[in-house]
């Protein structure tokens, strides 16, 4: 690809990506977001991950999802965004849902981590300078702070849309004990929150534990992150270890996790996503959209063929009694 004279696909809204509202607001999302933690930062091929973000966009991703600390190193997988802005995307924003965050340690000393209006407020300057924005689409803090006030977190957010330095607000990792009130306190200051941001997968079943729930009786939009548990819901691992992969770092995906009853697991998984005519990548992201209560699922890909087997998920979402019954068999 020539980076210098990106022109979008004509076919981007073609209808094969779906656009889903986010809770009950005025915005939709499409069912698969593309996220920078990997793959996007100063240790990664740039043209490989502008090349990503380009067949992203071309296919129908207008949501990208970054933080602070994406990288490594923190801060760089924004910087990279920045320059793909001025390489490719600038006269695109428009079409472009661009969220960030900051809640983990991202400066040294007391004001660059948790939740404090001086970080938040802090931060989101940096993110927007980094990431050559005027402002973001949306804002999210990024963990619950249990030493800082909610109100004072929830209002930081408040602010943040009132400078017109993020359109809308969000929250994530956030313990289901909290949200009520902090869904209740941004609503009553006329910046509702609009996306709950969870893992969840296949695997990882813990956002049924009521946050799901919760998020469909607020109007608030779901999305799921980490939806092929950083990779072992593919046919990544089913071989070995790519020397290239995120498991031989070893280090958000340790090397140990891959036991021999896990193998098993995913191997019978695969069996039932190929009598589904889907990968298991596919099929772990069509379960996810099965019923509507997410939003949209944020994949990390580290090149445009995986984000292309990935997207085909929007296919084919639904299940039948037998398939899930099986699925749940092999996991729970
Ligand atoms: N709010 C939070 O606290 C939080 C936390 C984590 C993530 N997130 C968000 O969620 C996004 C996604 O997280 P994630 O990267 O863990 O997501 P993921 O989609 O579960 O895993 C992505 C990884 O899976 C592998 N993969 C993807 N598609 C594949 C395919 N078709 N075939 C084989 N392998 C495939 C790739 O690994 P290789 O790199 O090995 O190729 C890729 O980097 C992040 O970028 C971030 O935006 C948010």
């Amino acid at each position: 690809m020539d980076n210098l004279t990106y022109k979008a696909s004509d076919a981007r809204y073609d209808g094969r990506m779906p656009y889903i509202r986010c809770g009950q607001s005025g915005v939709r999302l499409p069912a698969v977001s593309l996220g920078f933690w990997h793959n996007f930062g100063s240790v990664d091929d740039f043209n490989k991950a502008h090349a990503t973000a380009c067949c992203a966009f071309d296919n129908g991703i207008t949501c990208f999802d970054l933080a602070n600390n994406y990288g490594p190193e923190y801060g760089t997988a924004e910087e990279n965004l920045g320059r793909m802005m001025d390489l490719s995307f600038r006269p695109y924003r428009d079409e472009l849902f661009i969220t960030t965050k900051a809640g983990y340690d991202m400066w040294p000393g007391p004001y660059g981590d948790w939740g404090s209006r001086k970080y938040l407020m802090s931060s989101l300057d940096q993110s927007l300078w980094r990431m050559r924005l005027d402002y973001v689409d949306l804002f999210y803090s990024h963990r619950y702070d249990p030493e800082t006030p909610l109100e004072e977190t929830m209002q930081a957010l408040v602010d943040i849309v009132h400078q017109g330095k993020a359109l809308y607000v969000g929250i994530s990792n956030y313990p289901l004990e909290t949200i009520d009130f902090c869904f209740g306190y941004l609503k009553e200051h006329d910046v509702p929150c609009l996306i709950y941001q969870g893992r969840y997968n296949m695997m990882d079943r813990r956002m049924e534990n009521g946050i799901l729930s919760a998020c469909r009786d607020n109007g608030v939009g779901f999305t799921a992150f980490s939806p092929l548990a950083q990779g072992l819901l593919t046919d990544r691992y089913l071989k070995g270890i790519p020397e290239d992969s995120r498991m031989a770092r070893n280090r958000f995906l340790k090397r140990d996790v891959m036991t021999p009853q896990l193998l098993d697991r995913l191997n019978r998984l695969n069996a039932i996503a190929a009598t589904r005519n889907q990968s298991l990548s596919e099929m772990a992201l069509s379960w996810l959209l099965k019923d509507g209560l997410v939003t949209s699922v944020l994949i990390g890909a580290s090149s445009p063929v995986q984000l292309l087997t990935n997207i085909r998920a929007v296919r084919n979402t639904e299940f039948t009694a037998d398939e899930l019954k099986e699925i749940d068999s092999i996991i729970l």
